[in-house]
C-alpha cells in the first residue's frame, strides 16, 4: 500500500496541472478526495493492515491527502481571481466617479410656504390648523355665507355624500379657531390646501393652497390690517413693493378689500396682481359663533378683528415667474432642480 502513494500523490497534482476550470477542478476532487475517491478507498483500507504498519501508513496518507487538498484549494483560488480579473478587464477603476444626482431640495411652494409664515410668526401670528373635509357649518353658515350664495353651488364645491364638503378656503379655521380659543387676542395664520370645481388651466387647480389669517381683540383696526399686510407683502417682494387695497366683497368681512401687488418684471411692462383677499371680520360672524360658545368672549360690541387668505401657489409663481401653475404638481426635476 505504501508503495502506491507517492505515484498516487504525482498523478493528483499532475491532474490539478491540466485543470482549465471549475468543472474539471471538481471531477478530479472527487475522483481522488470524494466518497469513493482513490485517497478516501485508500485510506478505508487501512484497517487490514498491521497495528506497526498502520501508524506510518496512515501518517503518509494523511500527508498525501493535505497535499492533494492544499493543491485543491489553491487551483480554486486561482480560477476564482482569474474570474473577477476577466469580469473586470478593460474598466479603468482609476478614473474619477460619477457625480451623484444631487441632494434634492424643497418644494418651491413648501419653500415660500415656510417664508409666509416665517414672517407672520415674526409678527406675533400661531400656527392654526383645521380639517380639509368641512361642514357647512364651519365652510360657510359661520362665515355669513347664505344658502343661496354661488360658492355654495355644486358645480363650484365638491360635496360628500354625508352633505360635508372639500373646504373652498382656508377660512373656516377661523371658525374653528373662534369656536374653542379660551381667550384675546386670537392671533393665528393657517396655512393649507382649498378644494374648487375649477377647469384646470395655467392658473387654476381643482387644489390650490392658500394661507389664512386672522386678528381678533378689543380694538383692531383697519389700519392694524393694512399694516401688518404691507410689512408682510414687502418682506416676500422686496421693500419698494407697491401694494394695493382695492374695495371688494365677501360674506364674512366688511369692508373687504382684495389687495394687488405691483410687479415690475424686468423687459415687461409693470402689472397688478391680485394675491389675496382680506378684511375686517364681520360682526355678523361674531354673532354667529358667539351662539357656540357658553361666553361673550367675542361679543361684537366689544372685538373687532381682520382677516385675509392668500394663495400661496400664487405667491410661488410670481416670485419665480412661473407661467402655468400645473408645473407646481407635475414633479418633473428638470423644473424642480431650479428651486
Ligand atoms: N376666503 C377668501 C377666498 O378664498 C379670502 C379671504 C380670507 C377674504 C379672509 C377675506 C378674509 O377668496
Amino acid at each position: 500500500m505504501l508503495a502506491q502513494l507517492d505515484p498516487l500523490r504525482a498523478e493528483a497534482l499532475a491532474a490539478l496541472e491540466q485543470v482549465q476550470d471549475e468543472a474539471a477542478l471538481d471531477g478530479v476532487r472527487v475522483h481522488y478526495l470524494g466518497k469513493k475517491g482513490l485517497i478516501t478507498v485508500l485510506g478505508a483500507g487501512m484497517r487490514d493492515l498491521a497495528p506497526e504498519e498502520r501508524k506510518e501508513a496512515g501518517a503518509r496518507l494523511n500527508d498525501v491527502r493535505t497535499a492533494v487538498t492544499t493543491a485543491v484549494e489553491a487551483k480554486q483560488a486561482a480560477l476564482q481571481s482569474a474570474k473577477d480579473a476577466a469580469a473586470v478587464a478593460g474598466i479603468d477603476v482609476s478614473l474619477p466617479g460619477r457625480p451623484l444626482a444631487g441632494a434634492g431640495a424643497l418644494h418651491p411652494l413648501t419653500q415660500i410656504r415656510d417664508l409666509a409664515v416665517r414672517t407672520l410668526r415674526r409678527m406675533g401670528f400661531a400656527l392654526a390648523d383645521g380639517p380639509e373635509i368641512e361642514t357647512e357649518w364651519h365652510c360657510f353658515d359661520a362665515l355669513n355665507t347664505p344658502a343661496d350664495h354661488p360658492a355654495r353651488n355644486e358645480k363650484d364645491t365638491f360635496y360628500l355624500a354625508d352633505g360635508r364638503l372639500l373646504r373652498t378656503h382656508t377660512s373656516s379655521v377661523q371658525v374653528r379657531t373662534m369656536e374653542t380659543v379660551k381667550e384675546l387676542p386670537i392671533r393665528i395664520i393657517a396655512p393649507g390646501a382649498a378644494y374648487r370645481r375649477d377647469e384646470i388651466d395655467a392658473t387654476h387647480l381643482s387644489v390650490f393652497n392658500q394661507l389664512e389669517g386672522l386678528y381678533v381683540d378689543k380694538g383692531v383696526s383697519l389700519a392694524d390690517l393694512k399694516g401688518t399686510l404691507e410689512f408682510f407683502f414687502r418682506e416676500i417682494f422686496g421693500p419698494r413693493t407697491a401694494v394695493r387695497f382695492r374695495p371688494h366683497f365677501f360674506p364674512f368681512t366688511e369692508p373687504s378689500f382684495e389687495i394687488d401687488v405691483k410687479l415690475e418684471a424686468k423687459g415687461r411692462e409693470a402689472r397688478w396682481i391680485e394675491i389675496a383677499g382680506c378684511g375686517m371680520v364681520d360682526p355678523a360672524v361674531f354673532q354667529a359663533i358667539g351662539t357656540t360658545r357658553s361666553d361673550s368672549l367675542l361679543d361684537p360690541e366689544q372685538v373687532t378683528g381682520f382677516a385675509f387668505g392668500l394663495g400661496l401657489d400664487r405667491l410661488a409663481m410670481i416670485l419665480h415667474g412661473i407661467t402655468d401653475i400645473r408645473h407646481l404638481i407635475e414633479n418633473d426635476v428638470r423644473f424642480l432642480g431650479q428651486f
